[in-house]
């Protein structure tokens, strides 16, 4: 694991973009796995001027880590709004080249088994970007007894409906469940990116990187993989 000091939240989202188009300019046809969160928001508005700057989204495809279920692309807390506003409205990959999976979808188990099944078809994942939730999640696998294997559909836990409340008029309109890669699904990318900045997930990041392997912290996982870069600001790197 690869560990990048940083000194604030814009520091961090530079960074994070330059590896990031470092991956597309060495391999124009990456599959990037994208998060979404207030994270990354700062590291998308980067790669937005390293595209007017000449960076080709072209020949790039995309795969989302998640989705909430039962919001229609077009809400404004849906992932797929989020990624259309952020990044993909502004640059030029191609629309088809972008998946996220269907929160509406009728059936979101047999969703689940396309999903990954997509994503193997392309050839697994070059680099995956991650942010983490404060219990520890990535993607939406959050804390539990074991680790969740594929794409999955899972029901968030009070924490994270209450974290996620505050781009939603109230708790009660956040959805209860999610479409998620699961941490096989994540942890088969080649390359892992986690963004993590602000004081408040230094105690997590903490735990993810120097605590045990459990379920109990899914980013713990993280540790086993061969090829992650951490890049973190001043702010979480605070508990190290
Ligand atoms: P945040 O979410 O970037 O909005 O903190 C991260 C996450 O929950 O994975």
């Amino acid at each position: 694991m690869r560990l990048i000091k940083t000194k604030d939240y814009a520091e961090a989202s530079a960074v994070a973009a330059e590896i990031m188009a470092a991956q597309i300019i060495l391999k124009p046809d990456s599959v990037i796995g994208l998060a979404t969160g207030s994270t990354p928001c700062g590291m998308y508005a980067n790669l937005v001027k390293k595209y007017q700057n000449g960076l080709d989204f072209s020949a790039v495809t995309t795969v989302n880590l998640d989705e909430y279920v039962g919001l229609p692309e077009e809400h404004e807390q849906s992932y797929r709004k989020f990624m259309n506003d952020n990044l993909f409205n502004h640059v030029n990959i191609k629309p088809e080249n972008t998946h996220l999976p269907n929160g509406m979808a009728a059936d979101p188990e047999a969703e689940c088994v396309a999903y990954e099944q997509l994503i193997n078809s392309l050839g697994g994942i070059d680099m995956q970007l991650l942010g983490i939730g404060h219990n520890g999640h990535i993607g939406f696998n959050e804390p539990s007894d074991h680790f969740v294997c594929d794409t999955n559909c899972i029901t968030l836990t009070a924490r994270t409906i209450e974290a996620n409340s505050r781009f939603f008029d109230s708790p009660d309109d956040v959805p209860r469940r999610a479409l998620s890669m699961g941490i096989r699904t994540i942890l088969r990318a080649k390359r892992i990116l986690l963004l993590i900045t602000s004081e408040e997930k230094a105690e997590i990041l903490k735990k993810a990187v120097y605590g045990p392997v459990t379920p109990q912290v899914p980013a713990s996982i993280l540790q086993l993989h061969p090829d992650v870069t951490v890049v973190a600001d001043a702010g979480a790197l605070s508990a190290l």
